[in-house]
């Protein structure tokens, strides 16, 4: 008999087609709430879930006794709790390369955007405003050839970097718990503490994951000290940083602009400040968002799936470490 799995994000026909090869699937198109009766009966016999989305704590998963292996369509593995999925010795798949590259253009189009008022001249165009040429009070600032620095240099840092320097003229800077020596050499990148880096940058870019160490690191303090002509971009996690601070750095003019990927709470609430402000760019979470990559992630997504489910951790296993602990 095939193992039963739970699908519980919409996937593409052609991976919901290789996936059935294998597993007897219980799909959920639509799962917006973990409490979803017919999911709480499922997970009694699931050995595998793939999707994202949803967060999939303890309180959910130990429902699910003969659960073996977890596949999330994400690089990020905020939505689990990696000690208790070590305790159970439950690999968690996830697809940390396939969506580097589109994450980066995803934050530098923040970048450009944010520096030079795309969508709030957009709105001035469109709302019949542009009668004459437009006067220094709509001005933007210049992206080349300006310092840019970045909060978690690993991979889609880096890519960022990489747009910056070689395609900007942008000199880098950045702060990561480790030296990165490759990208000190192919951009020049100094490593540098949290509180230099904001003083010094015109661009501040986080790509921080969410973990306890780095909730709310960006904070009021951290807002005071960066210049007020500079921007403040993220693409990693929204409870990175205290909002209501970055709020208030908008609001006071403490920094220039801000744009954002990533919020606290998502979907962003509709009587969110943020919204009411021209000098913030906001996006609905899209770092990854096109029909490439989506489709990259969710067939690298069932690779991982069906690779665990068969004893193969090797590639993508976000928790290995753990996992080799109880070995
Ligand atoms: C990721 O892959 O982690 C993206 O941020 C989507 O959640």
């Amino acid at each position: 008999m095939k193992p039963t799995i739970i699908v519980y994000r919409e996937l593409p026909e052609p991976e919901k087609v290789r996936l059935q090869s294998h597993f007897h699937i219980i799909e959920f198109k639509e799962l917006s709430s973990t409490d979803d009766p017919q999911f709480i009966e499922a997970l009694k016999t699931a050995e595998g879930l793939i999707g994202a989305g949803l967060p999939l704590k303890a309180d959910v998963l130990d429902k699910a006794p003969k659960l073996k292996a977890l596949s999330t369509i994400s690089v990020g593995t905020d939505a689990f709790d990696l000690n208790y999925l070590g305790k159970r010795g439950i690999p968690l798949m996830h697809t940390p390369t396939v969506l580097t590259e589109t994450t980066a253009d995803t934050i530098f189009t923040l970048i450009l955007a944010s520096a030079r008022r795309a969508v709030e001249l957009d709105k001035f165009v469109r709302s019949g405003q542009w009668q004459s040429s437009i006067g220094p009070d709509l001005f933007g600032s210049n992206v080349h050839g300006k310092t840019l620095g970045i909060l978690g240099l690993g991979r889609i840092g880096s890519a960022v970097a990489r747009r910056a320097h070689h395609g900007f003229g942008m000199r880098i800077q950045y702060y990561n718990h480790s030296r990165k020596a490759e990208a000190e050499t192919e951009f020049d990148a100094r490593k540098m503490s949290l509180d230099e880096l904001l003083r010094t940058s015109d661009f501040v870019c986080s790509v921080l994951p969410y973990v306890p160490e780095t909730h709310h690191l960006i904070d009021e303090h951290a807002f005071a000290m960066m210049k007020e002509s500079a921007f403040f971009i993220n693409g990693g996690r929204g409870k990175t940083v205290d909002q209501a601070a970055l709020v208030n750095a908008l609001e006071q003019n403490v920094i220039k602009g801000a744009g954002l990927d990533v919020f606290e709470q998502e979907p962003l609430p509709a009587d969110s400040p943020l919204m009411m402000l021209d000098n913030v760019v906001l996006l609905p979470h899209i770092g990854s968002a096109t029909h490439e990559t989506r489709d990259a992630m969710a067939r690298c997504a069932v690779d991982n799936l069906i690779s665990a489910l068969n004893g193969d951790i090797s590639i993508n296993c976000a928790n290995q470490s753990q996992l080799e602990v109880l070995v």
